[in-house]
């Protein structure tokens, strides 16, 4: 092995060219998802305090800034519902006139080729929060099958071009699988949140989505942020299952876990960064302690390196005004 004079790393660092050919990961607009919030019964965005520029809109609202998005070359985005109604068992999440089915209504009539991915989690609309069916103060499995894969044949029915079940029962991803395929929907992939722990940094998301559990916690669900084998095991079970996509999230305390996952599997693998990722980047730039962009970049091209194919990320918008610039 040469070394040292013969060997000289800066040689390859010397101007943006240079370092351009040398390059080894790279962010690109194609591979940016973003995350919206719709809610029912609003006329007017409104704000999310704790995720700043980041509203819930309101469906007449709704196709507009879509055609914004797809302006900026974003090709997909996620969806979350707020409705007016909760109940015990999440009635408005498979309703065919909830407030998801009605958004991907009214994206596919404003911008037919925006990819529409769904999220499949009853948080959102159990009054108690969690992210299945309640008896005896416990998430039953079982019984939330059917009721998630209900949601999703009823978001594919409305147009939504993939799925993407969030709420880590076990089993879900098959349901939704047979469930599609009975109703005629072979085609319709599935983006499985595989390793989805239990994490602090879904605080700002549960303002904006009003998905608090009422009582108790995930951590009979979501993962243990200790375990890493474990979150392949979730991946290999997830694939068996029939998952198109795999997920990984949240991103940077889990980066060890997107790179295993990439080590073994060669299904596309999604990383979501997540709303506590944001906020924490938005609060530390509104303070002028650090550059925003060079962050966000920074960050994001860290999660590709780690591994991800793709990226969920609320700041999507921005990285594509970024990307056009650059
Ligand atoms: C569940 C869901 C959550 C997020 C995405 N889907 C919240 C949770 O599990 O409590 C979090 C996303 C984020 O923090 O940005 N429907």
């Amino acid at each position: 092995m040469s070394k040292f004079p013969i060997v000289r790393m800066r040689r390859t660092r010397q101007n943006e060219k240079l370092r351009g050919m040398v390059r080894e990961t790279h962010l690109q607009v194609e591979q940016l998802i973003y995350p919206m919030f719709i809610a029912e019964g609003i006329h007017r965005p409104n704000p999310i305090l704790s995720m700043p520029g980041i509203v819930q809109w309101p469906l007449e609202m709704l196709g507009r800034e879509v055609e914004r998005l797809a302006a900026l070359g974003i090709p997909a985005v996620l969806l979350f519902g707020i409705p007016n109604e909760k109940d015990g068992v999440g009635s408005q999440a498979y309703a065919a006139e909830g407030i998801v089915q009605q958004a991907i209504r009214t994206i596919k009539a404003t911008v037919p080729e925006m990819l529409i991915i769904t999220d499949v989690c009853l948080c959102e609309y159990t009054d108690h929060g969690h992210c299945g069916v309640i008896l005896n103060g416990n998430v039953q499995n079982d019984a939330s099958l059917a009721l998630l894969a209900q949601m999703a044949l009823s978001h594919v029915e409305a147009g939504a071009d993939i799925v993407a079940p969030s709420d880590m029962m076990d089993g879900r991803v098959g349901a939704i699988r047979t469930m599609l395929d009975e109703q005629g929907y072979q085609q319709t992939p599935i983006m499985a949140y595989s390793a989805k722990f239990a994490s602090g940094f879904y605080g700002p998301f549960r303002d904006a989505a009003g998905s608090t559990p009422q009582f108790g916690d995930r951590r009979s669900y979501q993962m243990d942020p200790a375990n890493a084998r474990e979150a392949l095991r979730e991946v290999a079970l997830d694939i068996e299952e029939g998952a198109d996509i795999v997920m990984v999230k949240p991103a940077l305390a889990y980066l060890d876990v997107i790179r295993q996952v990439r080590d073994r599997v060669d299904l596309p693998i999604a990383a979501y960064n997540v709303s506590g990722e944001f906020s924490m980047i938005k609060a530390a730039a509104q303070n002028g302690w650090i550059d925003e962009q060079r962050i966000v970049m920074e960050v994001l091209t860290g999660i590709r390196r780690a591994g991800a194919d793709m990226l969920i990320t609320y700041f999507a918008p921005d990285v594509a005004e970024w990307l056009r610039h650059s």
